[in-house]
């Protein structure tokens, strides 16, 4: 992966010159991630990253007993809404973005990691910081080693790994009982928090019903490999999904 960036990046023009060569290199990189399940390395040079990171070091903790400081610690960022990390006091224009629905994915730190008001006008970071894609994968590959949890990496959201396993029209159909899956959902929110939380292990609250029934489907066929979520999905029936597709799909925050 690495390997590919590096060796098509020297070819291109350089930094001064860059868009083109750069932004395809990264649109490579990227497309390549998408299309084969890799560890966080993939993403990016870390051990770069974690020099790169001496500029947010003034304003952002990370790892163990990081705490808040002028921002937010950076642990668990990938999948978390913006804004939430619970005893910050962010920004209006912060809370509005999150309230919105903005989560930390690797294409939106991209951006705010560009220029931050960009994405979040108003905000208070008033660092202006990497465009370079290459600085940027690098970054997010060393802030991605402070995630517990594989789900995480971005080519494990819902969005990316879902929706392409084959689910039968038939059982996409079936309608849900959400009582029936409240009364199911105590075996998951013993891992899966209620609410919609960064805790590491995913949340799966809010989602979209079908979205909800083809990753569990795709949990049952082993189309995608997490021995606890095999077993526990390979136990439940076609109704059982739909039920918690249904309570979870409408559980308040
Ligand atoms: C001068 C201080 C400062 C620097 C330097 C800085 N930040 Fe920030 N950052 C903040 C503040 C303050 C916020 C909260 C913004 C708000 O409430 O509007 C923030 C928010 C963030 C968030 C959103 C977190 C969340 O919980 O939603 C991310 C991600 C982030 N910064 C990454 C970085 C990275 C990566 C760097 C280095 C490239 C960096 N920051 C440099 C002050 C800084
Ligand atoms: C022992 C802990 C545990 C239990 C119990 C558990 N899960 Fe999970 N679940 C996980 C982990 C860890 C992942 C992330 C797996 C991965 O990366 O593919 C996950 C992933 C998921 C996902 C996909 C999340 C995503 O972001 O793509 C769904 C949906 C899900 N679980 C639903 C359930 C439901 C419904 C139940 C109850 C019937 C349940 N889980 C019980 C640990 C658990």
């Amino acid at each position: 992966m690495r390997a590919v960036i590096r060796s098509i990046a020297p070819a291109l023009p350089s930094r001064g010159g860059k868009f083109l060569g750069e932004k395809f290199a990264f649109a490579l990189a990227f497309f390549v991630l998408l299309a084969m399940p890799g560890t966080a390395d993939d993403l990016g040079d870390g051990k770069r990253g974690a020099a790169l990171f001496a500029k947010c070091k003034g304003c952002h903790q990370v790892g163990k007993g990081a705490e808040n400081g002028v921002g937010p610690h950076l642990n668990e960022l990938f999948g978390r809404r913006a804004g939430s990390v619970a005893g910050f006091k962010y920004s209006k224009a912060f809370q509005r973005a999150g309230s919105k629905g903005l989560e930390w994915h690797a294409d939106t730190l991209g951006t705010f990691i560009a220029n931050p008001r960009s994405l979040v006008p108003g905000t208070r970071m008033s660092f202006r910081g990497y465009d370079d894609p290459i600085d940027q994968a690098d970054l997010l590959a060393y802030l991605r080693t402070f995630s517990v949890s594989p789900a995480d990496i971005p080519e494990a959201d819902p969005t990316a790994r879902g929706i392409d396993h084959d689910v039968d029209p038939a059982i996409l159909a079936i309608a849900g009982d959400p009582e029936y899956g409240a009364y199911l959902s105590s075996e998951c929110t013993t891992c899966h928090q209620a609410e919609d939380s960064d805790a590491g292990i995913p949340s799966i609250v809010l989602w979209p019903e079908e979205v909800f029934v083809i990753a569990m489907h795709a949990y049952k066929d082993n189309a995608r490999a997490h021995p606890v979520m095999n077993m526990i999905a390979g136990r439940l029936g076609d109704e059982e999904i739909a039920a918690l597709a249904a309570y979870f799909a409408t559980l308040e925050h």
